[in-house]
């Protein structure tokens, strides 16, 4: 978004970066800081019979930008009300930077929300929108001023301070309701899918804006989605969630490559399903799987943890664009599983084309072929051509629960 220029003397301060990030610290924060900022220990929630967040155990590192994803209902949302205060844990202890934040009011707390619906006030300008909890506060006028100003350039909207909300966009109202949440220099950020009211250009924007944002200003961000592409690309670490229990935490790469169970390979990407049981093992992770349609797949598996015994049933997980097609009478190399099949269907896609193949020994697979420049066997398929499926082995990975 770019400033007009009968607005552009109120060009952006070098230290506005600088000021806020100490503000977050607040004197108190350092690099070697022990504590997480935020840690919830064995935490329940209960609204009457729904258990609406089940013993949950997190530890969110500081000046991280942490994601909360899962599907509509999982938890999120009174998760994050918790952590702000506007809820109480059925059981368990929420800490705050170390220490432990039960009957704490929400205003005390060193943290701020940002809803999806942002509620600026209609009749106050965006200064004295993104100002109004200083003035709650007391805080001096010249110092309001200061902070305001430096809150509106960090979202980019250092020209809009006369404006009414009312006359911005729905991205220009979101880093107001930004700006009005940073401008109190919290320690913590909790965002609930604030981008959700936003079309699909705009929001990837402003997902990007977001992320640089919480890189400059080094503030801990807390954001709820249930976007597994927004969380991809925005986190640090996501949190995945499901019926108020987290399935598995750690880094984009991590919850892709590794996913721990068949609900995470799922709700992350798109994956193809191959049911088998253990036929040998090497007593490590590697281990050898028969399907149940006599396919023999070499795999690793993913939870460390686990310690699955011959003949237990596993799922193998392969993600489609690990596959490819050759012509169908491809011959199979060692360190690859292959599959002969039909085409099913092929739909092109712009950048990939997605084709659904018919294997006896594995079922349906999807396979996505990216769309380069030069000669792709998958360009010239059409429905009923015998071909082979193929996949390195590294690319199995062997689900245990
Ligand atoms: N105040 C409440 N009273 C009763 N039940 C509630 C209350 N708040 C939440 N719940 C229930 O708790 C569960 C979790 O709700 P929550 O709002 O945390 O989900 P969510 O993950 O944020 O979902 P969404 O993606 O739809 O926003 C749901 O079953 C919901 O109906
Ligand atoms: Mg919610």
């Amino acid at each position: 978004m770019t400033v007009s220029p009968s607005v552009a003397e109120n060009s952006p301060t070098p230290s506005t970066a600088a000021g806020l990030r100490a503000g977050a610290a607040g004197g108190t924060r350092s690099a070697t800081d022990a504590h997480p900022d935020v840690e919830l220990i064995g935490v329940t929630k209960r609204f009457g019979d729904v258990v609406a967040v089940d013993r949950m155990n997190l530890s969110i590192p500081a000046s991280s930008f942490t994601s909360l994803l899962g599907p509509s209902g999982c938890g999120k949302t009174t998760t994050l009300r918790m952590i702000a205060g506007f809820e109480q844990p059925t059981e368990g202890e929420i800490l705050l930077a170390g220490r432990p934040i039960a009957g704490v009011p929400p205003y005390q707390r060193n943290v701020n929300t940002v809803f999806q619906h942002y509620a600026l006030f209609p009749h106050m300008d965006v200064a004295q929108n993104v100002g109004y909890g200083l003035r709650q506060r007391k805080v001096a006028k010249a110092e309001e001023q200061r902070r305001v100003g430096e809150a509106l350039e960090l979202v980019r909207l250092g020209g809009y301070a006369k404006r009414r909300t009312w006359e911005m966009s729905g991205g220009q109202q979101q880093r107001v309701a930004l700006a009005r949440a940073l401008v109190n220099h919290p320690t913590v950020l909790l965002l609930d899918e604030p981008l959700g009211a936003l079309d699909l250009k705009l929001r990837k924007e402003m997902q990007l804006e977001l992320k640089a944002l919480q890189q400059e200003v080094g503030i801990t961000f807390v954001y709820v989605t249930h976007d597994q592409e927004e969380a991809l690309t925005m986190s640090d670490v996501i949190v995945v969630m499901r019926d108020g229990l987290v399935q598995q935490m750690g880094g984009p790469s991590d919850l892709y490559e590794q996913p721990r169970n068949r609900f995470v390979a799922d709700f992350i990407g798109s994956s193809n399903f191959i049911a088998g049981t253990i036929a040998s093992s090497d007593g490590d992770d590697r281990v050898t799987i028969s399907s149940e349609r006599g396919l023999t797949l070499h795999g690793r598996i993913t939870d460390r943890s686990a310690s699955p015994a011959i003949g237990d049933t596993v799922t193998v997980v392969v993600r489609p664009e690990r596959l490819e097609v050759a012509a169908g009478d491809a011959a199979t190399a060692t360190g690859w599983t292959a599959v002969a099949g039909r085409i099913n269907q092929g739909t092109y896609l712009g950048d990939q084309t997605e084709y659904r193949v018919h294997t006896d020994q594995a079922g349906e697979l999807i396979v996505r072929l990216q769309n380069t420049m030069g000669a792709n066997i998958g360009q010239s398929l059409g429905p009923g051509d015998p071909v082979v499926v193929r996949w390195r082995e590294e690319a199995n990975l062997v689900l245990v629960a």
